[in-house]
């Protein structure tokens, strides 16, 4: 954060939001302006160049940022984005935005750039040819605003990329323990996190039934994952779980081949619960969270759970496996059971569960699911808040019917077709008691999302949302282990 003029930066690039039917102070780029070169409308971006006092030009982006009354953090992203990419591709290496007094503007400049400057190219041989030929953008500022609020940005944003590496990774280098090993770095590099693992043997000793029937079927070892963060606050004890197959391939009941390569996101929920961690203990949020991530793959093999097997989750509840597909909610039934037995108060779990939400809700909104209505309104607007919206659905006694177990407790799938992403909430809320819980299917935004920020592919989906919560449970914003908000600026991007 710099405080000062707008034009004594030393940035190659100045980036100047201007709203619709706004205007800027400076003369020549407000003949621009004028001249209805430079416009308003949101992601719209005129680029030109201006001397700068050392006798040298400097590149000038003017950003539309679309009507002021409706301007938000979540604008400020799109704004960001497309300018950081133009200034990209023109051979930009450092930027410098000029903030517009409004709330949310400096989070959606900093996270928005931040976000779309990142690419997984590290299996690439040769570097895309599209970013300018220069070193790439390495530095941002952002005239005026608030340092905390650019440092929290910053430290969020990063963590959503950490997110997004762990989902390209392919299944074969991101397995279980490359994702148990990566929460062990995280506890390591924070003293208020430690971190629990459990492996094959130990989960099925827990009475982990329903975690050890799917890892049954795979050579790839099951771990457990359990992160513990202790940032004071005298907020309610949270519970985060996120589902993490790190490969799907239906198992018995095996998915079709043509999109199976994509089931290597099935971990998305995982990784942007230990990420968020990672955020949140960065930024010393007074909070207490319990992070657990049931982490397997899905395989068929000799091994493999059967259609029609009967197994027991941690709770003592009885599940048939009709469809050994319906594997994400096994996995969580047990791990749900765990952080309830950790006296977690407040539950919110992420999981690519069902291709069902994504045919309700495409990949704009998650799926919220809840036993508790304020818990699940504090999701709600914390969703609005960061741009990581998820919209509610119902669950009914009929639902809840629909997975009633011939044999045992309960069935694994529901009616076919009917309500099936209801139906796989129903079947979790059955592990967490009387403790509020809200289940966020991120199936559909975990990738794909048509946010130009996250660029259409991974976008580590909850990370936001999940440093928001904490933030939002914890009661004094300024107590905890707190990082350096001076050192956190133009240190990078
Ligand atoms: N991982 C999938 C859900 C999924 C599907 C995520 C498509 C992203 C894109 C999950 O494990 C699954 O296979 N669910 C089944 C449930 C069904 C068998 C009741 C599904 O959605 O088809
Ligand atoms: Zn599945
Ligand atoms: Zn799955």
């Amino acid at each position: 954060m710099r405080q000062g003029e707008p034009g004594d930066t030393e940035a190659d690039t100045r980036v100047c939001g201007l709203f619709d039917g706004g205007a800027l102070t400076d003369p020549d780029l407000q003949r621009l302006v004028d001249a209805s070169e430079a416009k308003g409308t949101l992601k719209r971006l005129c680029v030109t160049h201006e001397d700068t006092d050392g006798g040298g030009r400097r590149r000038v982006i003017i950003a539309g940022l679309g009507k002021e009354e409706e301007f938000d953090a979540e604008k400020a992203r799109v704004a960001a984005s497309a300018a950081a990419t133009r200034a990209k591709e023109l051979g930009a290496e450092s930027l410098s935005w000029v903030a517009p007094e409004k709330d949310g503007a400096v989070t959606g400049i900093v996270e928005g750039t931040i976000l779309c400057l990142y690419d997984f190219d590290r299996f690439k041989s040769s570097k895309d040819e599209d970013d300018g030929g220069g070193g790439g953008i390495a530095s941002l500022e952002v005239v005026g605003g608030d340092e905390d609020e650019a440092s929290t940005a910053r430290v969020t944003a990063a963590a959503q990329n950490a997110a997004r590496d762990l989902q390209n990774l392919p299944s074969n280098v991101c397995t279980p323990e490359f994702l148990a090993t990566r929460a062990c770095e995280i506890a390591d590099a924070h003293d208020s996190v430690e971190v629990e693992l459990f492996d094959r043997d130990q989960i099925a000793e827990m009475g982990m039934g329903a975690l050890t029937a799917v890892a049954q079927g795979t050579y790839a070892e099951p771990r457990l994952i359990v992160l513990r963060y202790q940032g004071g606050g005298d907020g309610p004890h949270l519970g985060f779980v996120g589902k993490a197959v790190t490969f799907d391939t239906g198992g018995i009941s095996i998915k079709p081949s043509a999109k199976m390569h994509e089931m290597k996101f099935d971990m998305s929920g995982g990784a942007a619960v230990l990420e968020s961690i990672d955020a949140i203990a960065t930024l010393g949020v007074p909070a207490q969270i319990t992070a657990v991530v049931p982490a397997t793959e899905n395989m068929p093999s000799g091994r493999s759970v059967k259609p029609g097997d009967i197994v027991t989750a941690m709770n003592g509840k009885t599940i048939e496996v009709n469809n050994t597909d319906a594997e994400g909610r096994l996995i969580l039934s047990d791990a749900l059971c765990y952080a309830v037995d950790q006296g977690v108060e407040r539950i919110a779990d992420f999981a690519t569960l069902t291709g069902a939400v994504i045919v309700a809700l495409g990949h704009t909104y998650a799926g919220l699911f809840a036993n508790d209505d304020d818990w699940c309104a504090v999701v709600e607007e914390a969703g609005r808040a960061t741009g990581e919206e998820g919209w509610r659905l119902p669950l009914h006694p009929e639902f809840a019917e629909s997975i009633k177990g011939k044999y045992g407790d309960i069935s694994n799938i529901g009616e076919a077709g009917a309500a099936g992403s209801i139906a796989g909430a129903e079947f979790l809320k059955h592990f967490v008691g009387d403790t509020p819980w809200v289940h966020v299917d991120i199936a559909g935004t975990a990738w794909g999302m048509k946010r130009n920020y996250v660029g259409n592919g991974a976008s580590g989906f909850g990370v936001r949302l999940m440093v928001e919560l904490a933030r939002r449970q914890g009661s004094d914003p300024e107590a905890g282990e707190g990082s350096d908000p001076e050192a956190a600026v133009n240190q990078g991007v």
